[in-house]
């Protein structure tokens, strides 16, 4: 993307981060906003600051990602989730701009024997799926220059991270228990950052599922971290999501199937190449 002006919400975000170190890279604008410069839940302060940035381009990667606090506090997750991410939208449209909304594979409610496609039903089984479903809703309403891009299972540089998680358990010598009957599709933020930027000069309202390929369980997934890192001696006793009680429950078959994007030639590699570079640039390669 060249010659943009590009306006990124949550940019201190796993995700939010990488779109504008990419961004940064090429001759565009780029205006990131942290939460505390750009709280999306405040109507006035998004219409004011979105129209004074003149935007060609506004990326909502803000979002309540605590899916355990959103069932703890559901209201403040759809004030986030939902109207926030509305107000984005319709601040984008006074503004002439096209919105891109992030949202999740959770506002699938898992019960499906494939993975989902752009085109299925959302039925959200928690609170945080309903939010951004809410979400979702708002910005198709407000925006009809909308690109919402689902995703799942995410895994970054830097921050909350279950690649880290389930490798310190192993350095700590802790036993691992790791879920087996859910199922999605991991996902690196560098691969999906670039497939955003393409889709964004695309220019094609619509929804969008843009996950690495394949699936994977939480413990299969473990298991391959655990592998390719040099922890291959270190066993995992996979378990029942029944057996990992949670305040939200999360859907047990919520894979996602890129139908859309790869009509425009956008696909992401296999979620094991991802991680595994991923793995090569933290220096956890084994
Ligand atoms: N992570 C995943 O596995 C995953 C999976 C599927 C979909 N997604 C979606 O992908 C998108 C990006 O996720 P992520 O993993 O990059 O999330 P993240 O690392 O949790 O970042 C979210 C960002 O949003 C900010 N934020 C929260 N409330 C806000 C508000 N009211 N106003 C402005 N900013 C606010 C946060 O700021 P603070 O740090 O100050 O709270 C943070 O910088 C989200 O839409 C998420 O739903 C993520």
């Amino acid at each position: 993307m060249i010659g943009k002006r590009i306006l990124i919400t949550g940019v201190t975000g796993r995700l939010g981060s990488r779109l504008a170190a990419l961004l940064e890279n090429g001759s565009n604008t780029v205006m990131g906003f942290d939460r505390s410069a750009l709280d999306i839940t405040d109507w006035a302060t998004v219409r004011q600051v979105i129209a004074n940035a003149h935007p060609d381009i506004v990326i909502n990667a803000a979002a309540m990602t605590d899916v355990d606090g959103c069932a703890r506090d559901p209201a403040l997750a759809h004030r986030i989730n939902g109207l926030g991410a509305g107000n984005v939208a319709a601040a984008a449209y006074a503004a002439r701009a096209l919105i891109v909304h992030i949202s999740t594979n959770e506002v699938f409610d898992g019960s499906a024997a494939r993975p989902y496609r752009e085109y299925d039903a959302p039925c959200p089984i928690n609170p945080y799926g309903e939010s951004k479903w809410a979400g979702e809703q708002a910005v198709i309403r407000v925006n009809p220059r909308h690109v919402i891009v689902r995703t799942a299972w995410l895994f970054a540089h830097g921050g909350r991270n279950f690649v880290h998680a389930i490798l310190g358990a192993a350095r700590a010598g802790k036993p691992l228990r790791v879920v087996c009957d859910e199922v999605a599709n991991p996902t690196y933020t560098y691969d999906l950052a670039d497939a955003i930027i393409t889709l964004a000069q695309a220019e094609r309202p619509g929804i969008y599922h843009l996950v690495n390929e394949g699936t994977a369980t939480r413990s299969a997934f473990a298991r391959r971290i655990l592998d390719r890192s040099g922890y291959a001696d270190t066993p995992i006793t996979p378990i029942l999501r029944a057996q990992w009680p949670r305040p939200s429950c999360p859907p047990a078959h919520a894979a996602l199937d890129n139908t859309a994007a790869a009509l425009l030639g956008i696909r992401l590699r296999p979620w094991h190449a991802a991680l595994d570079s991923f793995l090569e640039r933290e220096g956890l390669l084994a």
